[in-house]
């Protein structure tokens, strides 16, 4: 799977903020079609408005694994599943708040992950392989005090994205592990990070160019390429390496 041209693609949490900007581009670029998950099917009219039935509506709650089974259902010839969904709290670790913020997040960051690789790994199979991509970040690399409890949830889930990496490659489905800093969205400005973010177009352009490159990691902005370059040589001979090997 290197190119979106001509494919069935499906993105959740398509309704704002970087996923809906995956679906535009995803579009733009000659996905055939795209499943827009989300948690209020409603939410979705503007983009079922703007480009008709090549953008089709699924309820997708992360947290309510009987809608993700549903979707996967609905999606059977789905060949590109973008895990975009997820929450961010702004808790420091010492807050009262902390653990129920870590767990609300643990739920839809990672357990949401690996509740949408479980349902459309055998749809992505029976199409051929096809791609996983998912919604990490640079907090999945380094913490942040200021929203720590958010910084561990992504940790978790690019660690299950990376075991997820050396299973699906078994059956042709190859993974991504897309990792922005600040983008401009809803989430970036609760975090006060409005003032650095960069535009939203950036996380599918890089998306799309790595699907074309064979890349694994993703990195789709300033904050991101300057974690890169320091990560480089870390993610190439450690996490990309196969250390089990004789
Ligand atoms: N913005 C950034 O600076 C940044 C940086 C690095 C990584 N990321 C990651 O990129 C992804 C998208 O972030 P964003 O900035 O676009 O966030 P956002 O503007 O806050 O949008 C979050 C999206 O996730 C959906 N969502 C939240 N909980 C859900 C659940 N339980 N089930 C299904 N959908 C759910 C939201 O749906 P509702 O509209 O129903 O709430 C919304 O569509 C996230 O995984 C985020 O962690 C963002």
């Amino acid at each position: 799977m290197n190119s979106v041209k001509d494919r069935v693609a499906l993105v959740t949490g398509a309704n704002r903020g970087i996923g809906k900007s995956i679906v535009e581009e995803f579009l733009r670029v000659g996905a055939r079609k795209v499943y827009a998950g989300a948690r209020d099917v409603k939410s979705l009219d503007p983009l079922v408005s703007a480009h008709g039935d090549r953008v089709v509506p699924l309820l997708m709650d992360l947290n309510r694994p009987e809608t993700i089974a549903a979707a996967a259902e609905n999606a059977d010839d789905v060949e590109i599943v973008v895990n975009n969904a997820g929450m961010l709290n702004v808790e420091r670790p010492l807050s009262a708040n902390a653990i129920s913020a870590l767990q609300a997040e643990m739920d839809v960051n990672v357990y949401g992950l690996m509740r949408v690789a479980q349902a459309f790994a055998p749809i992505l199979k029976s199409n051929g392989g096809g791609a996983l991509v998912q919604l990490n970040s640079v907090a999945s690399m380094k913490s942040f005090a200021g929203f720590a409890t958010y910084s561990a949830s992504k940790a978790a889930s690019y660690s299950i994205t990376q075991s997820l990496r050396d299973v699906l490659k078994e059956q042709g489905t190859r993974m991504l592990s897309v990792h922005p800093g600040p983008i401009a969205t809803d989430m970036a400005q609760s975090a006060g990070l409005d003032e650095i973010a960069e535009p939203a177009v950036l996380v599918p352009q890089a998306i799309v160019a790595a699907l074309a490159s064979g890349a694994f990691h993703v990195f789709p902005d300033s904050m991101a390429k300057q974690i890169a370059e320091a990560y480089q040589s870390f993610a190439t001979n450690i996490v990309e390496a196969d250390l089990m090997e004789a």
